[in-house]
């Protein structure tokens, strides 16, 4: 009946959405099924932020708002990024949207035009090549291996670098592989790109969720980095905020931030009034203690994890230093997204094939749920491993 635009045809689902549908659409059929696919902290929104969207429902704070996020909203986003982040913007510097993926997706339709390319390191965030093909961009991947800690290093970065190159995505910690860049390292990149007029997307949305080391924003390591970079975060996994939607974006051009907010202004306008003034509470520090609390419990998750996986044989894990992924390797040659299927066909175990992240060989497994259902899934995945995969 309708012809389709093609640019909507040629965007995929999200496939770690698919997969957390799939298993929940099984789960509601009384099959026995166990989640690791979501990437949504199990713990409630601390009960602060929740009082705040109460009051600001009590004081009929209902209506709309400016697009980019109320001053108080973006004020608290300004304090929070020079506090903890050693990133100094201005209100005028500042958008907030409808979760991070918003922000990526102004982000995107706003720089990059037909045939620009942009650089993603990988394994990657499902989401970022989707919004780039999108945008009319071109994808131009840099393969990165666990000998290189699933990093990448300048001269990769340099060897990917073309004249048509707008943009680079650097997600820290990272989603799926959960590396974090230190800060050498992030000195290193950037003396790669200190000639050039490409753009950095860094998006440091498990910031928060740092286990070893110390979490680095990249715009904070030099002048001529923190011109260039356009910081994205948000409260979903930090706060326990995934259903709230709200994320930012931070720039020093305060004209992009102009001409984003109009894109925001012509599809979604301001985001929820009443989440903006929770936002607040969450952004001031008031919740900080929580947060922590949220923190180790994943890293006592993570160490249980890692430990119980790499004694499964025919499987192994480098400990992530952030976020709450563990990246599986299943071994080479194995199609992932048929590993994926087996293991929910035979074991009621959903996990994410690599192949989603541009990797295969891999899957990924969330640990953003309870020790219990840790152990009960590993204990699955050892005897789907020793009947199907007998090393
Ligand atoms: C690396 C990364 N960036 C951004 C997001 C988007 O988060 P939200 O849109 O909930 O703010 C996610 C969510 O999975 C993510 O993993």
């Amino acid at each position: 009946m309708f012809l389709y635009s093609n640019r909507i045809r040629n965007l995929n689902e999200s496939a770690t959405i698919a997969i957390s549908t799939l298993a929940a659409t099984l789960k509601s059929q009384g099959r026995d099924i166990l989640s690791f696919s979501a990437g949504e902290p199990d713990f409630d929104t601390p009960e602060l932020i929740k009082q705040a969207a109460k009051d600001a429902l009590d004081s009929g704070f209902t209506k709309y708002t400016p697009v980019a996020g109320i001053p108080d909203l973006k004020q608290a986003i300004a304090s929070k990024l020079k506090r903890e982040n050693n990133l100094h913007y201005e209100e005028a510097q500042i958008l907030v949207s409808n979760g991070a993926k918003q922000s990526l997706f102004n982000v995107f339709q706003a720089l990059i035009d037909e045939g620009d390319e942009v650089l993603i390191p990988s394994p990657y965030w499902v989401t970022y090549p989707e919004l780039v093909t999108y945008s009319g961009g071109r994808n131009v991947f840099i393969q990165t291996s666990p000998e290189s800690s699933f990093k990448i290093t300048p001269a990769m970065l340099h060897e990917h670098i073309t004249p048509r190159t707008k943009a680079l995505v650097l997600t820290t910690p990272s989603n799926p592989t959960g590396m974090v860049y230190d800060r050498a390292e992030l000195e290193a990149l950037a003396s790669v790109l200190q000639d050039t007029n490409i753009a950095v997307i860094a998006d440091e949305m498990y910031e928060k969720l740092v286990y070893d080391g110390e979490f680095v924003s990249a715009g904070s390591v030099s002048e001529d980095m923190f011109r260039r970079t356009i910081t994205i975060n948000g409260l979903s996994k930090s706060v326990a905020m995934t259903g709230w939607r709200m994320g930012y974006c931070a720039c020093a051009d305060s004209k992009l931030i102009k001409l984003m907010t109009n894109l925001q202004s012509q599809c979604t306008s301001n985001i929820n009034s009443i989440t903006q003034k929770a936002s607040i509470i969450a952004l001031e520090g008031k919740v900080d203690a929580q947060i922590e609390s949220m923190r180790q419990a994943f890293l006592e998750r993570r160490n249980i994890a890692v430990e119980q996986i790499n004694a499964i044989n025919g499987l192994s894990v480098l400990a992530p230093q952030g976020a709450f992924y563990l990246f599986i390797r299943i071994g080479d040659g194995l199609d992932s997204m048929e590993f994926c299927k087996q293991l929910l066909e035979k074991e009621g175990v959903a996990l994410v094939p690599g192949s989603a992240f541009g990797m295969e060989g891999y899957v990924r497994f969330s640990f953003a749920c309870s020790t219990q259902q840790i152990l009960a899934g590993i204990e699955r995945l050892a005897r789907f491993m020793a009947t199907h995969f007998r090393a």
